[in-house]
């Protein structure tokens, strides 16, 4: 991660600009005041740098909870912010980086905002849900161009491989997103995706729970597949496939296809090694064969109540409440001046938990540096937020 360590610098006066830079104001903890975080705005990109005193150095970089890509903008703002500060650099390991190549893989590289302000719609959508190596999803994205891909994968240097592949065989029709698939179907519109791909999913047979199908996701996936849509899972595991086929024949209404040892039209890397080792692979392919009710989900996430900031700043309690399928959180509270405080807070679904920050003025809270993404667990936990910081 881009830093600069220090022996020490100056705080200067907020809000000022240099470059394009708008370093807006610091905020420090109420306690361990051995932090420091200052908010910046970059054209329309908001987020904190953290100054932290560790062993009687200082090191400057990007916070976490705010980072922001291409990391070029972080190093940029980190070099403004020593050169305002009048930092004593004692090292740095910011060196320039390759901007041609980090724009080129954010064209296929989204964000979970991408998908939330505007779902690719001009085209037939096909998912695939952790595409490991890419092999599966860069052949069918070849066979299939007038389809639109999306990869759902959290493994990193996977997305890499792939976004690298999808550049060198300049393909045109995949969307890579770095994201856990059990939710990626929260965003999806209802009745457009042609076909979904669960190969070879991690069988977690110790923590069932973190299993990609789900009772949950079978309902999801239906609601976005089209008519005749189909979700494929192809599995080695006996187990996985047992433990799904119940899981979808609980569906009321449902049209299923079981085959077996059945070759795919490209092999993918797990699968190549089963094969070698003669394992069986189980496929169920459940045909949609219903249409379904539109995606409606409206929320602002906007603090509508009054709110008391002493009392906010009295009654702050860092213990974790936990709901049925949500929590929340609040971390830390930093004060910026006598007006104004800030929030660490995490709170949503547990399988993907929402990182921000709250700014809370004398009559306005706001998320920072932005609103939460909009899926039913933060809707849940903003309620609770509001509720509590109104005292309740
Ligand atoms: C066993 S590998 C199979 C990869 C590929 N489908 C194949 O057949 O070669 C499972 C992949 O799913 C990814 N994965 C696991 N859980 C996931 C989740 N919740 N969301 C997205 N990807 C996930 C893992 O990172 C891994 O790359």
């Amino acid at each position: 991660m881009p830093h600069i360590v220090v022996k020490n610098y100056k705080k200067f006066n907020t809000p000022i600009q240099k470059d394009k830079f708008n370093f807006l104001w610091f905020a420090k903890p109420l306690k361990n005041a051995k932090e420091e975080l200052v908010a910046v705005e970059y054209e329309n990109h908001k987020f904190l740098l953290s100054i932290k005193d560790k062993n009687s150095e200082i090191v400057i970089k990007s916070d976490k909870t705010t980072r922001i890509s291409p990391s070029t903008i972080i190093k940029k703002a980190i070099v403004n912010f020593c050169e305002l500060a009048k930092c004593e650099i004692i090292r740095s390991n910011i060196s320039n980086i390759d901007e041609k190549h980090l724009k080129k893989s954010e064209e296929f590289l989204k964000t979970i905002d991408f998908f939330e302000k505007s779902f690719p719609k001009n085209k037939e959508v096909w998912i695939e849900i952790g595409f490991g190596s890419g092999r599966h999803l860069l052949y069918q994205a070849k066979q299939n161009p007038d389809i639109m891909f999306i990869g759902i994968e959290i493994h990193k240097p996977s997305i890499e491989q792939v976004l690298k592949q999808i550049e060198i065989q300049k393909l045109r029709n995949i969307y890579v997103i770095d994201y856990d698939a059990r939710l990626f179907l929260e965003f999806v519109p209802s009745n457009i995706v042609g076909k979904i791909f669960v190969h070879f999913p991690v069988p977690w047979d110790k923590k069932p729970h973190r299993r990609v199908i789900s009772k949950k996701f079978i309902e999801e996936a239906k609601r976005v597949l089209k008519l005749d849509g189909v979700l494929e899972l192809r599995t080695d595991s006996k187990n996985y496939f047992d433990y799904s086929l119940e899981l979808f024949l609980e569906q009321k209404k449902v049209k299923l296809e079981v085959t077996k040892n059945i070759e795919p039209p490209i092999v993918s890397k797990y699968e190549d090694r089963w094969l070698r080792l003669n394992k069986d692979i189980y496929d169920i392919r459940m045909i949609n064969i219903e249409k379904s009710e539109p995606l409606k989900i409206d929320f602002d996430f906007e603090f509508k109540k009054e709110y008391n900031l002493e009392n906010i700043v009295k009654n702050f309690d860092t213990k974790p409440k936990v709901f049925d399928d949500f929590f929340v959180h609040f971390e830390k509270l930093y004060q910026i001046d006598s007006d104004r405080y800030l929030i660490k807070i995490s709170f949503g679904n547990f399988d993907r938990p929402e990182h921000k920050y709250l700014l809370i003025t004398k009559n306005k809270i706001e998320y920072f540096p932005k609103k939460p993404v909009l899926s039913r667990g933060n809707i849940k936990a903003h309620k609770k937020i509001e509720e509590i910081l109104n005292g309740k």
